[in-house]
């Protein structure tokens, strides 16, 4: 198996697979176009023959926060390790960009356990999530989902109506 950053070749399979599990809000809908403009956030798992097994991305809000987004292995390979190196490919991804707080609203809180995240009881605690993503859920009043992060939970955001860009300036400078 090999784990690695996406080309736009694999905008495709991570289209497809991504969307085969939107329908039930496991993961966010996302389009072609915005699959494809983001893809260099993505990184996939391929077997030794080159069969796409799976993909992740992280986004990045700003130095204060980053988010591990859309992963997902397929059915027939699930359980061999494909989903686990794709995560921990991500988090050693935040880290060489000096990311120190990885979010993600999940499902399977147990399988990012393993990884070092924790439960955030209270969502507000993570405001530029709620308003990238959650403002125009349909499941807003009804998630079903269980926010995590691993790290600390920032003190500061970069979204919505409390801009403090300047203070991430200082930050990441
Ligand atoms: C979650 C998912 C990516 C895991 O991929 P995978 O390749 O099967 O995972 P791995 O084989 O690398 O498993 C790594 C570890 O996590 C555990 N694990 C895997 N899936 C798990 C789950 N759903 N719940 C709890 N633990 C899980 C494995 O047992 C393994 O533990 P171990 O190291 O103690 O043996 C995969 O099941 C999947 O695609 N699920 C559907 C999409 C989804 O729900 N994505 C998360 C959206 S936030």
């Amino acid at each position: 198996m090999q784990v690695r950053k996406a080309r736009l070749q694999d905008a495709s399979n991570v289209y497809d697979i991504v969307n085969s599990l939107s329908g039930d809000g496991t993961l966010l809908k996302r389009s072609f176009p915005e699959i494809c403009e983001n893809i260099r956030d993505f990184t996939v798992a391929e077997s030794d023959a080159g069969v796409f097994l799976g993909c992740g991305a992280l986004h990045f809000y700003g130095p204060h926060l980053c988010e591990v987004r859309s992963i997902v292995v397929k059915p027939e390979a699930k359980g061999q390790g494909a989903g686990g190196r794709i995560l921990g490919t991500l988090l050693e991804e935040a880290e060489e960009h000096g990311i120190h707080s990885v979010c993600l609203f999940t499902r399977i809180p147990d399988f990012f356990f393993k990884f070092g995240f924790r439960t955030v009881e209270d969502k507000s605690e993570l405001p530029d999530k709620i308003f990238k993503d959650c403002q125009n859920c349909p499941r807003l009043h009804r998630c079903d989902e269980v926010a995590m992060v691993r790290g600390r939970i920032p003190r500061i955001s970069i979204l919505g109506p409390r801009h403090e860009a300047q203070e991430l300036v200082r930050i990441s400078g």
